[in-house]
């Protein structure tokens, strides 16, 4: 008797990796870019009080989650379609425009997903050369575009380097990259660089139809597990999306959660100031360590110590699960020497460091050596 042939391998691709903290009293989890202040105000209420129709559906359109991101971001909510977290909306972009034979083009280095949905339609991944320091080359991306080019993805700022370009970059590539290849212009983080630069992604889509925009609620809006994206784009693209997305993907408890915690822009600014104090503390720290360290415009941190022995990243995560503390090491990006640190409550990322700081001296002798 033989199984079903699968056209997808068993082979893993998956964004979120299991760490052991067996032995841990107390886990803090500094590997998925969660947002540790919580979520907006009212978004637990509004979810405890949705969940009482949890018997009924929920609206399929999002009909009032839409208007409202509409008139906080001056938007047209027709051209708003919402997504079971914007992974669900990069996935529906792969299965809208690509094909098994086409190619799906993105910086390398960029966020996993890009190449998981390239994985599961049978598309090519390809991967454009970065410039010194992990920034995006956008004249490399564009030359690696080829007459199978069907899509291009852009994080910005990215996962896991946090890296940012520069809105005038992004919006030379949307003029210059031909109008038959949909660009997405995934940001994910887009609340933690200043709202008048992350409002200039919505303008691009306004005078490039083939221009993509994903938002989600996971970050700074701390409604990670709620499952809660959003994206902006031409009127006929929203409709080619939403042919594509589950009818019902997002629940009533998250379309309540996500409606009123868009009203809650002061809360984002909170999040943002305490953020990037938390990682210019931690980047000084690391510094202070010996990491090199990228300049990350997002909630994390992205950090190496030249010279380790090969391993010594994962080892130092593994020791560090085992004492609580999950921080995120990156061979799956092909980054193994390279460390990706959430930004947290002072107080924890305070300890993670000084457990780093063990680690360091440890690995001390071996660098000196190289
Ligand atoms: C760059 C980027 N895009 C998209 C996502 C997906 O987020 P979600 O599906 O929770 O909205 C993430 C999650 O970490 C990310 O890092």
């Amino acid at each position: 008797m033989s199984l079903p042939v699968p056209y997808l391998s068993a082979r893993t691709l998956t964004v979120v990796k299991p760490v052991d903290t067996s032995g841990a009293e107390r886990v803090v989890n500094l590997g998925l870019n969660e947002s540790w202040i919580g979520p907006a105000p009212g978004v637990v209420d509004a979810i405890r009080d949705s969940a009482v129709s949890v018997h009924r559906y929920a609206d399929p359109g999002c009909g009032v989650m839409r208007a409202t991101i509409g008139r906080e971001f001056g938007l047209d909510p027709a051209r708003i379609v919402c997504g079971n977290g914007s992974e669900e909306l990069l996935d529906a972009v792969g299965r809208v425009y690509a094909r098994a034979g086409d190619e799906i083009l993105f910086p390398a280095y960029s966020f996993l997903q890009f190449a998981i949905v390239a994985y599961r339609l049978g598309a090519t991944a390809v991967e454009a050369p970065l410039g010194p320091g992990f920034v995006v080359d956008v004249d490399a991306l564009l030359a690696s575009v080829t007459p199978r080019t069907r899509v291009v993805f852009l994080a910005n700022p990215n996962n896991p380097t946090g890296t940012a370009v520069p809105m005038e970059e992004v919006a030379r590539l949307a003029r210059e990259l031909p109008s038959h290849i949909v660009l997405v212009l995934d940001c994910a983080y887009a609340e933690y660089v200043d709202p008048s630069e992350a409002a200039v992604a919505f303008a691009i889509a306004d005078r490039h139809p083939n221009v993509v925009v994903t938002r989600t609620f996971s970050k700074a809006y701390g409604m990670a597990s709620a499952r809660a994206g959003w994206a902006y784009a031409h009127a006929d693209v929203a409709v080619a999306l939403n042919n594509v997305r589950g009818i019902g993907n997002v629940n009533g408890m998250a379309q309540a959660a996500a409606t009123v915690a868009i009203g809650e822009q002061g809360f984002i600014g909170e999040v943002r100031r305490r953020t990037a104090e938390g990682r210019l503390r931690l980047e000084t720290q690391l510094r202070g360590l010996g990491f090199e360290v990228v300049d990350s415009a997002a909630n994390f941190a992205f950090a190496r110590l030249p010279a380790a022995e090969p391993g010594w990243a994962q080892a130092t995560v593994a020791r560090l699960a085992r004492q609580g503390f999950v921080i995120r090491s990156n061979e799956d990006y092909g980054l193994p020497e390279w460390l990706r640190i959430s930004i947290a409550d002072r107080t924890d990322l305070d300890r993670a460091v000084a457990l780093l700081a063990v680690e360091v001296a440890a690995a001390a002798p071996v660098a000196r050596r190289a």
